[in-house]
């Protein structure tokens, strides 16, 4: 019975210290499969505008790289934007662009969780996933 304690103690603890701290989220298998489905959506959808690296093009469409937007806390503004798309003139990061974003309304919340992922989590960009679950009550609040 000690034994069994003893072992069961290892293995909780164990897994713990070997598995769960030593990865970055985006290696976490769940994470990386977003990731990977996000980049697929990304490189169809995004990637004429936002160009492959996410530097985008100049005074035409912003870069997501480094973008405090891309790369912040207000998900359910960018959850509208993919949905939505973006046609007025605002400054970003203190820049504006002529272009405007076409909207994505037949993209899924587990498509735009996975690209909004993608985005967050490539280039210099790390910021929390973002999920079906949290896409879904964000696109209740979008009229
Ligand atoms: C037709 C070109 C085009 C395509 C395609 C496009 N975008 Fe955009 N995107 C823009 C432009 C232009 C803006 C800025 C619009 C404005 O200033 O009103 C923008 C803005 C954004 C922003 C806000 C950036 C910030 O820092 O505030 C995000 C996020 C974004 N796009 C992500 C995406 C994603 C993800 C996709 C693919 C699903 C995508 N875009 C497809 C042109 C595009």
């Amino acid at each position: 019975m000690k034994y069994v304690c003893c072992l069961t103690l290892i293995l909780v603890f164990g897994s713990a210290f070997i598995s769960r701290p030593s990865l970055e989220v985006h290696q976490q298998p769940a994470v990386k499969a977003s990731m990977d489905r996000g980049k697929t959506i990304y490189l169809q959808r995004c990637m004429a505008c936002h160009q492959v690296d996410g530097s985008g093009v100049p005074r035409l469409n912003p870069p997501l790289d480094g973008a405090s937007t891309v790369k912040g806390n207000d998900k359910l503004k960018l959850v509208r934007i993919i949905i939505k798309g973006m046609t007025d003139r605002v400054e970003i990061d203190g820049e504006y662009y002529d272009n405007n974003m076409s909207a994505n309304p037949d993209l899924t919340d587990t498509q735009i969780a996975d690209v909004l992922t993608y985005i967050r989590n490539n280039w210099s960009n790390k910021a929390s996933v973002v999920t079906a679950a949290e896409v879904k009550a964000a696109r209740a609040k979008i009229k």
